[in-house]
Order: C-alpha cells, then structure tokens, then sequence
C-alpha cells in the first residue's frame, strides 16, 4: 500500500516536556528577566523556537509589549506559529500569530507574534523604536542604544557561531542547552561523481535509494533532501508509482511495515499540507518526506531515522558581473551535510545515504555555506538601511559582512532605479519604493505606471511574479503536450509576444470566470497560485493607495497606445535587464531562452529573472523598442559607485543615531503610527 492522502491523528503535545529546553524552563525566564541581550544555543529541534516564546509569554513578559520572533522562511515561520497556537490552546491569530510577506494573521490580540525577518525590518521602519515588541531574534544595529522602552532581544542559534554573536551583542551572556544527539552512519555511493548536475540523474537516483530504504531497513521515517518544488513533485510521482507495485509479504524485510507514506515539503507548499508533515503516520505506515533544505535547519519533523542527501541546493547567488541575483543548483557545503545527516539521529540512532561519491564531497562541496547576505543582491538592504537613516552603509556593523564591492553594486543598482541620488542619499521615490515588498526594478516599473494613471497594468503583474510559477507542466508526456497547447492558446488571446502580457491576461481572465478553479483546471493553470496572486494585488493596490493619498505622490503624463505604455512602464525598471538577440545586452556570453521559444522574431528584450542549471535560461520577456531605453541605458554606465559612496563613507556618530531615532519616535506618536500590511 502506498499511501498520500490526510489522515486526523493529534501529534502529541506534552511532548513538549520531553525536549531538551524544558528542564532549563525557570533558569532561561529569569536570564531573559536579568539581561538585555542574551544567545541561546541548542540542536536544531531542542525547543527554542516553539518553547522560549511560551515561557516568556507564563513569565508575564507580554504585559510589556509583544513577543516577536524571526524566522528566515515563511513556511517556518507559518507552521510553528500553528502549533504554537495548538499547544497554548488558543485559534490561530489571536494570542499566537504570524506576519509574513503579504500573510498577515494577527489581530489585536496578538502577543506571540513569528514573522519572517523582512516583516520585522517593516516594523521598524514604521516603529524604529519598535515599542510594542520585547523580543526579537533577529540581530539589532547599533541603534537599539537609543530606543527608549527597553527592548529585549534574545537571538536562538543552533550553529556554533555564539562567541561571535556575543561579541556583536556588546558581550551579552550565552546560554546552552545541552543536547542529546545520537549517532548517524553516513555511507556514500558512486552515483553522482563531480560532474553530474543534471537533475533528472539526482532525482532518478534519491528515489530509487528512498525505496531501497523502505525496503531493506527497520521501521523509521525518511527524510529526502531535494532541490525544488518540480524535481520534489517529479520525485514524490516516481516514488508513488513504484511504491504500487511493492508486494509487502515478501518485498519489505521489516514485516511491521505495511505502507509508504509519500510527502512533499517545499517553501510554497498550502499551509495545511504542510501541516500534515509534522503529523506521525498511522501505525504500520513508514512516512517519506521529500523535501528542499527548509527541513535542514527551519524544521524539525519528529521520527526520522533515514536521510537520502542528494547533495544539492537550488539557491539565490548574486553575479555581479551580469548585476543579478540568480538561482542556481549547486553542491551543498560539507557543513550543510553533516546538518542534514544530523536530523537522523534526534531520538535514535540513524542513518544517512548520500548519493554522491567522496570525491564529490572532496572537490565540489566547499567547507561552509556562504550566509545568504554575503551572495544575494542587498539593494533592499541598502535602501531599507538608508531609510532608517544609516547613511554609512559600508562601515554599518554587519553580523557577516558583505564584500564592499557587492555593496556598491546595490548603491548602483538603486541609482539605476532613481531610489537615491548621486550622493547616495534616499530620493523621494526610494522612500516610496521602500514600502512595496517587491524587487526594486519591479517596483519602479509600478510606480512609474501609478504616475501615469494605468497602475491597473502593473499590479496585477507584480502580484502574478510575487507568487509560484502559475503554469502547470504535468509529468505525463501526453498530458505535458495538452498543458502546452493550452498555454500556448493562452499566449494567442493575449495577444503578444510578451510574457507579462500573458500574465496580466491569464490574471484577468481568471478574474473575470464565473468559475475560476475550473477555468484554471481546464488552462493548466495553479488555482492556488492564482488566488494568492488575487489577494497580493489587493495588498499592493491598498499600500499604493495609502502612498497616492500623500501630496507629493509623482504624476506624468503619456500620450502613446496602451501596449506601449504598459511596455515603457516595465522599461522603466526593467532597462538592466536588458537582451538582444543573440546576447544579453551586458553578458554577450550567455545564450537566452523564454517560455516557448517566443522571441525568435524579436530583437531586444527585457526580462524579468535569470535561471542557471546546465543552460541559461531569461525568464518572463517582453519585446521592446531601442528607442525607449536608449535614454536609460547611459545610467548603467555614467556613474561612479565610489562617488555614490562618498555620503555611505561620512562618520556617522552614535549620537546622531540616537538623536534621528528619538526624533522619529516623537514624530510617529504625534502622527500615529501607520498601518503596515506586512
Ligand atoms: O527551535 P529549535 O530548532 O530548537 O526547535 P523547535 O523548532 O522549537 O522544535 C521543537 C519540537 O517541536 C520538534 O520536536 C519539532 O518536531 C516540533 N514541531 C512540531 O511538531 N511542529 C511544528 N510546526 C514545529 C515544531
């Protein structure tokens, strides 16, 4: 029997007192109690995400001001805010909630607050003294010595970097949680040597090892690590279909297994599957989750003994030669395999079967993974820095700092978007852009639509870009075919060659069926992508009212056809990703590509990202005229970033900090405080 349906058992919630933090209840309350600043470090799993925020909450700490906690993903940040409801036995978003980019499920009541880090960087930039939150796990500036109620901030890290998140917290205290791990074997194979990228190989290979597991070893759930949500949903197809055949009288060595229990877990997965994770399956049932690095460090799922490590990650890089962020698969680090060979052995001892062969782990796995601000693009770093008014964003005291050079490349890059001026010093349009959670080239692109009155342009096709991929590519070959004429259909009516027309299109289309989960079966479109795509536009279009009601909000005027406005809106913001055929307009060395092969007839081209595996993919384009950038297109080069710098290199004193965040406090309690949707 295979198995990959709901089932309704309660995981156990007195577990809670069996985790390692429990017994160190009463001392970890009173440290909180004595210091400002204080490092709490554990295993991954020992309790400190779900556990410290409710001991602080029976300690009375809420009375004060919210307990908020960061989480680095949303899906973590959704899911433990969930079972942190459960075990406080309240709904979730009343006295448990949580924020993430545009999910907010919190109300007044809410006192245990998780949100991703972007969230809480909203919050300070609408409430710099934060005066309603005590805790926070995310690292505070230097800042935090003005604020006047007194914040407390506590940072809960599994990894080994304690002494250097003391140091940076002025000395503060470090408190361990002793851990109990077991043992975890760890065997290699030859499968994948240093040359195999391709993900059809890995995947073909995690899953027939997943099944040799289920096979051959005792009882004890499976945790697969795989790259993203279409090489998962590949995964969890092969592994069902060849479960089917397993005959459990003779196949299966362990005759108390009786079944496979196959389930995905990637960032963009509904909330209530996600919830099924955590759940242990029916008796007899081994459970198998495939799932992408979320499940190394941002989640714990009890019950595993076996890890499959396909020794790949499909992460954001930040190129600076081609000035973007792209996301790429590559080899994890030898750090990042030992974490997640480790998630083996938190109850017993384990086992974990890596697919790839030591001379992979030798010559293509560095020693750590890089921390994502040293490899991502920073402009929204930068601007959000420079908003709260930390002018000297190259001295800034960064936890992990990043290479000066990529952070001239920001300052560049939001010059490029008329964010700040040449001195580096925020423009009236940067405190506007500030606002949206989107890339900052996406957001010019909608506030120069917003200045020329067809803003219903450009919402609807930064909400369609904000969420997953909404085309549907079944695995069958006959039915990929069928997905494919449809998409291409929908290509037609939309009427150009230009991939985010066909986004606007497909958004209102949808919108407009009077049954709009059938239209988007019958199109191979993702329903649910479509509705989170619907109440995205909502929130952009109620934060692009809120700004428009301002004075100084900028208008134009724009006297050409609907199509080229809409085209010169996205140019607007979109003039760095510029391609012409046969080259990208600033790296003449990779080949392009989009969707369906569109832009054969087309000359230049702007787009929207980037994709690397073995190829090179542009994704999301749209024809364009040379004319309509050739005024932009000088911007990427007149500029001198050490000159956009010279305001980040003036000293900016302590004092000073302290005296914008004390003004900008009594500013917000005489303006009341705004609104913010993230
Ligand atoms: O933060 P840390 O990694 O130390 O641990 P945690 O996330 O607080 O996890 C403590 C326990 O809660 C683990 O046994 C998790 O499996 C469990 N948990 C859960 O059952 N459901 C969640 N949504 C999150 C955690």
């Amino acid at each position: 029997m295979s198995k990959r349906t709901k089932w309704d058992t309660k995981g156990d919630l007195d577990e809670s007192k069996n985790l390692p933090i429990y017994q160190h209840k009463a001392t970890l309350q009173q440290a909180v109690k004595d210091n400002s600043f204080l490092v709490v470090t554990g295993e991954t799993g020992s309790g400190k995400t779900t556990q410290l925020p409710q001991y602080l909450h029976q300690a009375g700490f809420w009375s004060n001001g919210k307990i908020g906690i960061t989480q680095p993903r949303r899906v973590a940040a959704i899911t433990v805010a969930q079972r942190v409801s459960q075990e406080m036995h309240c709904s979730l978003g009343r006295e448990v909630g949580y924020q993430v980019r545009f999910d907010d499920c919190t109300t007044q009541d809410t006192v245990v607050k998780y949100m991703t880090d972007g969230c809480l960087l909203r919050e300070i930039l609408a409430d710099p003294v934060l005066s309603h939150c005590v805790l926070c796990a995310l690292l505070p500036d230097k800042a935090s010595k003005g604020r006047c109620v007194p914040l407390k901030v506590v940072v809960m890290s599994a990894t080994l970097e304690t002494d250097k998140l003391s140091v940076f917290l002025g000395g503060c205290p470090v408190f361990t949680i002793p851990g109990r791990t077991f043992p975890v074997t760890s065997k290699f194979s030859c499968a994948i040597g240093p040359k195999d990228t391709e993900s059809s190989v890995y995947v073909k290979e995690v899953v027939k090892v997943a099944l040799d597991v289920h096979t051959s070893e005792m009882a004890g759930d499976i945790l697969v690590f795989l790259t993203g949500q279409s090489e998962i949903e590949k995964a969890c197809d092969m592994l069902y279909e060849k479960a089917e055949s397993i005959d459990y009288r003779y196949d299966v060595q362990d005759h108390k297994v009786e079944g496979l229990l196959i389930l995905p877990l990637y960032g963009s997965m509904p909330t209530d599957q996600q919830k099924q994770i955590f759940q242990p399956p029916p008796p007899g049932i081994r459970k198998c989750v495939v799932a992408t690095n979320i499940a190394a460090t941002s989640l714990t799922i009890n019950g595993i003994k076996y890890i499959v490590d396909s020794g790949f990650v499909k992460q954001l890089n930040h190129n600076s030669r081609v000035g973007m962020d792209i996301l790429e698969v590559v080899p994890i680090s030898k750090s990042e395999a030992l974490q997640r060979a480790g998630r083996a052995g938190r109850t017993s001892a384990g086992k974990c079967f890596r697919i790839y062969s030591p001379a992979f782990w030798e010559k293509c796995m560095p020693e750590y993974t890089v921390p994502e601000i040293q490899r991502t693009s920073l402009t929204a770093v930068i601007l959000t820095l420079k908003c709260l008014g930390v002018h000297d964003v190259i001295r800034f005291p960064y936890l992990d700092r990043p290479e000066e050079r990529f952070i001239l490349e920001a300052l560049k890059q939001l010059y490029q978007c008329d964010a700040i001026d040449r001195r580096g010093k925020v423009t009236r349009l940067g405190e506007l852009m500030v606002e949206f959670p989107l890339p900052p080239g996406l957001t010019r692109a909608l506030l120069q639509a917003a200045s020329l009155g067809c803003e219903d342009l450009l919402l609807p096709v930064a909400a369609m870009l904000s969420v997953e991929n909404i085309f549907i590519r079944p695995g069958h070959p006959e039915k990929q075919k069928e997905a494919d004429k449809k998409h291409r259909q929908l290509g037609v009516q939309a009427g150009s060659c230009n991939d985010f027309t066909m986004l606007l299109s497909v958004f209102e289309k949808c919108k407009a069926s009077d049954a709009p989960s059938a239209w988007c079966k019958d199109n191979y479109i993702h329903w649910r992508a479509l509705k989170s795509a619907f109440s995205v536009e909502t929130q952009l279009r109620e934060i692009l009212l809120r700004l428009q009601k301002k004075r100084d909000f900028p208008m134009e005027k724009f006297d050409g056809n609907k199509s080229e406005l809409f085209r010169r809106c996205l140019c607007t913001g979109y003039f760095t990703n510029v391609a012409r055929r046969y080259g990208l307009f600033k790296t003449k060395s990779h080949p392009h590509r989009s969707l369906f092969d569109q832009e054969a007839q087309l000359d230049w081209v702007i787009f929207h990202d980037l994709l690397v595996t073995s190829r090179i993919y542009i994704r999301t384009v749209c024809p364009i005229r040379y004319d309509w950038v050739k005024d932009l297109l000088p911007k990427l080069h007149e500029v001198d970033v050490y000159e956009l710098s010279s305001v980040a290199r003036e000293e900016v004193t302590d004092e000073e900090v302290a005296k914008w965040v004390t003004k900008e406090a009594a500013k917000r309690q005489t303006e009341g405080s705004a609104e913010d949707v993230f």
